[in-house]
């Protein structure tokens, strides 16, 4: 868990960058998933980053500046209603949660349209998410507005909006303990639910059969919910990249591509592993799929402090395309396949991205124009792939394998550390552990 006063000071750090001014910083709304039925709740990540508060209809305003030097830290939320929590649980209500969460000052949601004209009165500037959804916009615009009503009363109103994402994705790229420690639990339940699911594995299942057996692993563990919606790809189905219907059955010689990984706690963990449905590679596999292994081994072994983000890429890539042309399926020079793109046939996705609250975690890639340097605190994920598709004109032997191996790993003042090792990776690994359920 995250210590309450760690959100107070990442609220604090924010405030000493804004030197003055005001972010607002709302949660998600609750999403209808049919007529008055919802989908799962969950918070916004930049809201929950600066909160640490699960409830919906809630929103933070911190007024920097502040003649004492410290901000002044607000949440507004839902108030306590006994009769709604009776049907939808408890809420905190502004006085429990101003005192939970370490707030300054809490007050009912249904104030703000009271309140924030107040709050923006004679400050230079606004931070918050602008573009992100248009009746959000309008609502801060509506509250500017009535603050620029009052200029006769010589109450002067912002004359600056700020995206407050910038200092917040910088933040946010780089973990504290606390949030390692999440994200690494995150991972060793996920990396279970991938061991259990090649455990499963047999001809004849359904996709969806194994897409069971992640979930129960995920839950049964305390994990929220995925954080993101499985990929349980079977055959040609793994060369489908965001393939989610997860309904086919399983066939004795096809590969089994599975992308999943558990939220817990706000903190995601984002693994691929892709190994055979009967147990055993098939020579043509095996080839694939040790080409993909040494492009993700040269691809990690890129990921240390000081290379650029870029790095793993493209270690990853020269891997492949050497094996691209070693297997004949791309012709020339590893600098002529890279120029010419040739090689996007069979890899067309790039290497990884950032990792956190959001499975495509928040972050710049690149700094003035250059990708920047990695660091430690960092957490990306490592994902080369290799999808052949009888379109792409390749040799009938290498019809429909589609092989990704995906890791989570963390930037350390030394190299980096892998979250997601315990997910079974080589050959051997993979053979030894599905033979024990085949027999
Ligand atoms: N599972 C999403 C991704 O690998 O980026
Ligand atoms: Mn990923
Ligand atoms: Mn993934």
């Amino acid at each position: 868990m995250i210590p309450i006063k760690s959100f107070s000071e990442r609220r604090r750090h924010l405030a000493a960058q804004m030197q003055q001014g005001v972010a607002i910083v709302p949660t998600s709304p609750e999403q209808v998933r049919s007529r008055d039925a919802h989908y799962p709740y969950r918070f916004d990540s930049y809201f929950y980053y600066l909160t640490g508060f699960g409830e919906p209809e809630a929103l933070l305003v911190l007024v920097a500046g502040a003649a004492e030097g410290e901000p002044r830290q607000i949440l507004f939320c839902r108030d306590k209603d006994t009769e709604r929590e009776i049907w939808d649980g408890f809420r905190h209500g502004p006085e429990a949660a101003c005192a939970a969460f370490g707030f300054d000052e809490a007050y009912s949601i249904s104030r703000l349209d009271e309140m924030l004209p107040k709050l923006l009165a004679d400050q230079p500037a606004v931070y918050c998410a602008l573009g992100q959804d248009s009746a959000w916009d309008m609502r801060v615009t509506g509250w500017i507005n009535r603050v620029r009503e009052q200029a006769r009363s010589g109450v002067v109103a912002p004359t600056a909006i700020h995206d407050s994402r910038l200092l917040l994705d910088e933040m946010r790229l780089f973990k504290s303990v606390e949030e390692l420690q999440i994200m690494r639990r995150a991972a060793e339940i996920s990396t279970g639910a991938h061991r259990r699911a090649m455990r499963a594995t047999r001809a004849g299942l359904h996709e969806h059969e194994v897409e069971a057996e992640l979930l129960h692993e995920f839950r049964r563990h305390g994990a929220q919910a995925p954080a993101y919606t499985p990929i349980v790809a079977g055959g040609a189905n793994a060369c489908v990249l965001h393939y989610i219907d997860n309904n086919a059955e399983l066939k004795s010689g096809d590969l089994l591509l599975i992308d999943a990984g558990c939220e817990l706690d706000g903190y995601a963990a984002d693994i691929t592993r892709t190994f055979p449905v009967n147990g055993k590679f098939s020579p043509a596999q095996k080839d694939i799929y040790q080409l993909v292994l040494a492009a993700q081994a040269a691809a990690i072994a890129a990921v240390r402090p000081g290379n650029p983000w870029n790095a793993p890429h493209e270690a990853a890539l020269r891997v492949l395309v050497q094996g691209f042309i070693d297997l004949g399926l791309c012709r020339g020079s590893v600098d002529a396949v890279i120029q010419s793109e040739d090689y996007k046939r069979f890899y067309m996705h790039r290497t990884g991205h950032w990792l956190g609250l959001d499975v495509h975690d928040a972050g710049e890639y690149k700094l003035g124009g250059d990708w920047r340097a990695l660091q430690p605190g960092m957490t990306l994920t490592v994902e080369p792939g290799c999808y052949l598709r009888p379109a792409d004109n390749v040799p009938e032997h290498f019809w429909n394998i589609g092989v990704r191996i995906e890791d989570d790993v963390a930037v350390t003042e030394t190299g980096c550390e892998v979250l997601t090792a315990a997910a079974p990776k080589t050959v051997a690994e993979i053979e030894q552990l599905m033979q024990g359920c085949h027999g």
